[in-house]
C-alpha cells in the first residue's frame, strides 16, 4: 500500500462518510494527514472517524450540507480550530438527482444537483484558499468531478453541467492561487462502485456500464483515492489546473 508521505498534512474531505470520499479519508490518513471529515449525517460520520483510529490520525468531524455557504465557512473556521491549519480540500460531496432528460428535468432538481454537485464545490474551495492563505503554507485543493465533466450523459443534464462547471472552476482558481503556493485540481472518475451508484442501477445496468470501460468493470472507491492522495502530496508540487480522468479508460474513445 503507497504511503503518500502526507505528515504535516491537514485534510477536509467533504462527503467523507460514503464512497470516494470514505475512502480518500482512509489514503490520506494512512499517509500521515490529519482529517476533517464533513457529511450531512453524525451518525455516518462518528463511523468512518472510528475506523480512520486505526491510523492514529487526529480526526474533527463536521455535520454541513455543502450547498450552504455559510455552513461551510462556519465549518472550515472549526476545522481550522480543531486541527490547527487546512492544507488539503478534498471537495468531492454530491448526489445523482434527477433522473430525466433535458426537456422534462424540473427546476427543482436541478437547482438541487447544482446546488450541492457546482455551489458545494465553489463554497468548499472558496473557504479552503481562504483558510489556506491564511495558514500560510500554501496547499493542494482536489475537485471530485467525473467523466461527466468531460463528456455528456442522457438523463443527467443539470450533474453533467455541475461537473463541467467543476473543471472550469478549478482551472480558473488555480490560475488565480498559484502565486499563494496553492494547487487546485479536478479528478474524473469513472463509474465506481459506491452507494451513490448502486442504490440507484440494478446489477444488469452495472454490468453494462461495466463494458463502456476499456477495462470492462466499473472500478473501486480506493482506486480514485489513490490519484487524490498524490494529488495532496508535495511529489504533485508541478500539478495545478488540470483534470485527471481516473475511468478504466471510458473516455479512450
Ligand atoms: N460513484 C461514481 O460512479 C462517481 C463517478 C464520478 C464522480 N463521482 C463523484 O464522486 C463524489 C462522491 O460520490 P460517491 O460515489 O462516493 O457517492 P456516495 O453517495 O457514496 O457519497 C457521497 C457522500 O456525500 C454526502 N453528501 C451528499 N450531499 C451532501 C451535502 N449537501 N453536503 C455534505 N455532504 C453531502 C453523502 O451523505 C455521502 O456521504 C460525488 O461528487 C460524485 O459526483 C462519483
Amino acid at each position: 500500500m503507497n504511503n503518500y508521505g502526507l505528515g504535516g498534512k491537514v485534510a477536509v474531505v467533504t462527503g467523507g462518510a460514503s464512497g470516494i470520499g470514505r475512502a480518500c479519508a482512509h489514503v490520506l490518513a494512512r499517509s500521515g494527514s490529519d482529517i476533517s471529515l464533513w457529511d450531512l449525517d453524525q451518525a455516518a460520520l462518528d463511523v468512518v472517524a472510528k475506523e480512520l483510529d486505526a491510523f492514529e490520525c487526529r480526526v474533527h468531524t463536521a455535520v454541513v450540507d455543502v450547498s450552504d455557504s455559510a455552513a461551510v465557512d462556519a465549518a472550515m473556521d472549526e476545522a481550522v480550530t480543531a486541527l490547527g491549519h487546512v492544507n488539503v480540500a478534498v471537495c468531492n460531496a454530491g448526489i445523482g438527482g434527477e433522473a430525466s432528460s433535458s426537456g422534462d428535468y424540473t427546476d427543482e432538481g436541478w437547482h438541487q444537483v447544482i446546488g450541492v454537485n457546482l455551489d458545494g464545490v465553489f463554497y468548499t474551495q472558496r473557504a479552503a484558499i481562504r483558510a489556506m492563505k491564511a495558514g500560510g503554507r500554501g496547499g493542494s485543493i482536489i475537485n471530485m468531478a467525473s467523466i461527466l465533466g468531460a463528456v455528456g450523459f442522457a438523463t443527467a443534464s443539470a450533474y453533467t453541467a455541475a461537473k463541467h462547471g467543476v473543471v472550469g472552476l478549478t482551472q480558473a482558481a488555480a490560475w488565480e492561487h498559484a502565486p499563494d503556493g496553492i494547487r487546485v485540481n479536478a479528478v474524473g472518475p469513472g463509474f465506481i462502485r459506491t452507494p451513490l451508484v448502486e442504490q440507484h442501477l440494478d446489477q444488469a445496468t452495472l454490468d453494462f456500464l461495466g463494458t463502456q470501460h476499456a477495462l470492462q468493470r466499473i472500478g473501486e472507491p480506493e482506486e480514485v483515492a489513490e490519484l487524490v492522495a498524490w494529488l495532496a502530496s508535495d511529489a504533485a508540487s508541478f500539478a495545478t489546473g488540470t483534470y485527471y480522468p481516473i475511468d478504466g479508460g471510458y473516455l479512450a474513445r
